[in-house]
């Protein structure tokens, strides 16, 4: 079967021939991948400068966001039957007996940093024809829901952060009982991350800011005005002017990954702001940040600062729910964030030519 891979020691990017998986233990699930969705992520790893093959191996399948059909089941399988539709998570825990967030099914909380990732560390992933994994790790999606699903997965950055944001703004017992509208998000950063993260947004009732570099109109510009945000080009407003128009900003959603911006972003935090950190840079050379000003501002306004990555449980089924909301209320600007579906043979532009769209799709 097709697989699209990495040879990091030969820079290589190839569509290859592999055999197909089988169901070896008794809780595997196989699966035929109906979508698998092209992200950052990818393109690093295509870049060589992410990325590990799985030990002893000098390639890795690629692939981490994926939507798949359930073909057969082992024979202690319980909860899918051959026809679910399912998206697999992507981290898999560390085998350290004292890594409790591990050993509590919560690997994306891993404290050892030995957790593998599909697609990404030391495990294949899902840009392939037919996958098999635990049962465990597996969430079913309506099939109503067989079209948009492949947006599961890059909504559980949004979901994982937005459950963490609950938990801080606990201290903020007050806030709950605000009008919709009266907390103020923004998003910078307008890829599929950043689009997904203003939707979830808008559902919690944020009056939410997108922010991003390309002049409007544009068709991110498009999605952000049809869920009822606002979109501000960075091309023709600073920060300290949209800081002026916004008025006080409780809520920071980072999903650029560009880190001169985020911390520039940081200065504009209102009071007992919270600023969520998304992206995973490349490493790039050292720049100046004003310290004394982000410093002076994260105690005298009690704010707070936080990273996430990857996702638990709790928050691929509020994706899933998420998604399922978000395809009713706004049919067109969730169908306009898959930008096209191609043939597995389209990869290399997908993954080596410029970034186009919003999100791409492959399909085996
Ligand atoms: C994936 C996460 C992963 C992270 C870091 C992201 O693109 O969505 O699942 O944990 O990369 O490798």
């Amino acid at each position: 079967m097709k697989a699209i891979a990495v040879r990091p020691a030969a820079r290589e990017v190839a569509l290859i021939e592999q055999d197909e998986p089988t169901i070896e233990r008794p809780t595997d699930v196989l699966l035929r991948m109906l979508d698998v969705g092209v992200c950052g992520t990818d393109r690093e790893i295509c870049a060589f400068q992410y990325g590990t093959p799985p030990d002893g191996c000098d390639h890795l399948v690629i692939g981490h966001e994926s939507l798949g059909e359930v073909v057969e089941v082992g024979p202690a399988v319980s909860r899918l039957r051959p026809g679910d539709v399912v998206v697999t998570m992507v981290r898999r825990p560390c085998d350290h007996d004292h890594c409790a967030a591990c050993r509590g099914g919560r690997q994306d909380f891993c404290f050892t940093g030995d957790f593998t990732e599909r697609g990404i560390g030391k495990r294949h992933g899902f840009m392939t024809e037919m996958v098999v994994d635990d049962e465990r790790y597996m969430h079913v999606v309506p099939r109503s829901l067989r079209d948009v699903g492949i947006l599961v997965e890059p909504l559980t950055i949004a979901e994982k952060a937005l459950i963490q944001v609950d938990q801080v703004q606990d201290r903020l017992p007050w806030l709950a009982t605000g009008a919709p509208g009266s907390r103020r998000a923004l998003v910078i950063g307008a890829g599929p991350v950043g689009l997904l993260g203003a939707m979830a947004l808008i559902a919690r009732g944020f009056d939410t800011t997108v922010y991003s570099r390309e002049q409007a109109p544009n068709p991110k510009a498009d999605v952000v005005a049809s869920i009822g945000a606002h979109y501000v080009s960075a091309t023709d407003t600073t920060l300290p002017q949209l800081a002026e128009r916004i008025g006080r900003i409780d809520l920071v959603y980072e999903a650029t990954g560009a880190s001169t911006v985020a911390f520039e972003t940081m200065k504009i935090l209102g009071t007992n702001g919270i600023f969520v950190f998304t992206g995973v840079p490349g490493r790039k050379a050292p720049i100046e940040i004003d310290t004394d000003t982000i410093m002076r501002n994260l105690v005298l306004k009690n704010q707070i600062v936080f990273g996430t990555v990857n996702a638990g449980p709790d928050a691929f089924q509020a994706a899933i729910r998420d998604v399922g909301s978000f395809a009713e209320r706004w049919p067109a600007a969730v169908r306009a964030l898959i930008t096209g579906r191609y043939p597995a043979e389209a990869y290399r532009d997908l993954l080596l030519g410029p970034a186009t769209g919003i999100k791409n799709v492959l399909t085996f």
